[in-house]
């Protein structure tokens, strides 16, 4: 018999995280494993409610659990804050292309995240610190909108010990006891000097920062080669089949949603 590639798998709510105050990581076991490579996404499904798209903020090495890092904007997500630990949603995917590692070698990787942009970005941070001699350097660049927005916290401290990796943060708007960068996370990029022949980019966020992101890491001499960029569209099939996600000639479940910025630039509309 062949397996139908729109039947969900089950998962269970392991475990909630309060990452923000509209933002939660949900730790999810699924009935059986779901091997995949950081940056694909996976459908996730309420029975009888809906289903949408998500990337795993996990490391695909951690292959018995996936954490999807999720804001509540609507109906899924709405439904799936209700949710409690110990309670079974569904999981079908991977899908797409993640991040092709391989060019990152020997490379100095930028990460250049805002807000809930940072949940692929946890899942290639944690898979390049796994594998940390491979690349040259790692700087992370991350935005929130306040103190209170930023995702994975408790996470911080423990990846500041890493070598190799320098984390730049900053805040739109600060509050009492922020120390660090107040500003659009577009100004800490003139904090980092770069071997711009040697570097890639990565960028994930609200589509006006990876817009004003994207343009600033030209400004500064990358070329749109050097760009990847995760890409989110309104997603039905997952599989390449519907066209709800068309990006040009592209369809972002099949072909993204990472894509590199010199394929997808002359696409009319990118950044919507
Ligand atoms: C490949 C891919 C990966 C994604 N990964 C993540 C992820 O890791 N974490 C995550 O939180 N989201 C992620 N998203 C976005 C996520 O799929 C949507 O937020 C989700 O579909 C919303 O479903 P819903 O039923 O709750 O909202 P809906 O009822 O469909 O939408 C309600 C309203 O919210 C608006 N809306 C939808 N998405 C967003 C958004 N992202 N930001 C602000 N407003 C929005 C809609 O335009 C609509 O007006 C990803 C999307 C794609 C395509
Ligand atoms: S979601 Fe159906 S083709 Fe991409």
């Amino acid at each position: 018999m062949v397996d139908n590639p729109y039947l969900p798998v089950e998962a269970k709510i392991e475990k909630i995280i309060d990452e923000t105050p509209n933002i939660k990581t949900f730790v999810l076991k699924p009935s059986r494993k779901i091997k995949f490579e950081t940056g694909q996404f996976v459908q996730l499904t309420i029975l009888g409610i809906a289903e949408a798209p998500f990337t795993p903020s996990s490391s695909p090495s951690q292959n018995e659990r996936i954490e999807l890092t999720i804001m509540k904007v609507g109906l899924l997500t709405d439904k799936l804050y209700e949710m409690k630990e110990g309670e079974i949603v569904g999981i079908r995917g991977p899908y797409g292309c993640g991040y092709s590692l391989g060019d990152f070698y020997d490379k100095e990787v930028l990460i250049l995240g805002g807000g809930v942009g940072m949940a692929p970005l946890r899942s290639l941070l944690l898979t390049l610190l796994e594998n940390v001699d491979k690349f040259r350097r790692i700087v992370l660049c991350y935005g929130a909108r306040t103190p209170e927005d930023i995702v994975y916290k408790y996470a911080f401290p423990e990846w500041k010990k890493k070598g190799k990796l320098e984390i730049l943060r900053s805040v739109d708007k600060a509050t009492p006891g922020w120390n660090e960068t107040e500003g659009l996370v577009t100004v800490l990029l003139d904090k980092v000097k770069m071997e711009l022949r040697n570097s890639v980019a990565v960028v994930c966020g609200p589509p006006i920062m990876m817009k004003f992101g994207t343009l600033k890491l030209m400004d500064l001499g990358y070329k749109p080669e050097s760009i990847y960029l995760s890409m989110e569209k309104n997603m039905s099939c997952g599989l390449g089949k519907c066209g709800h996600c068309a990006l040009g000639k592209y369809y972002v479940c099949k072909d993204g949603p990472v894509f590199r910025y010199d394929l997808i630039k002359d696409v009319p509309d990118i950044w919507l």
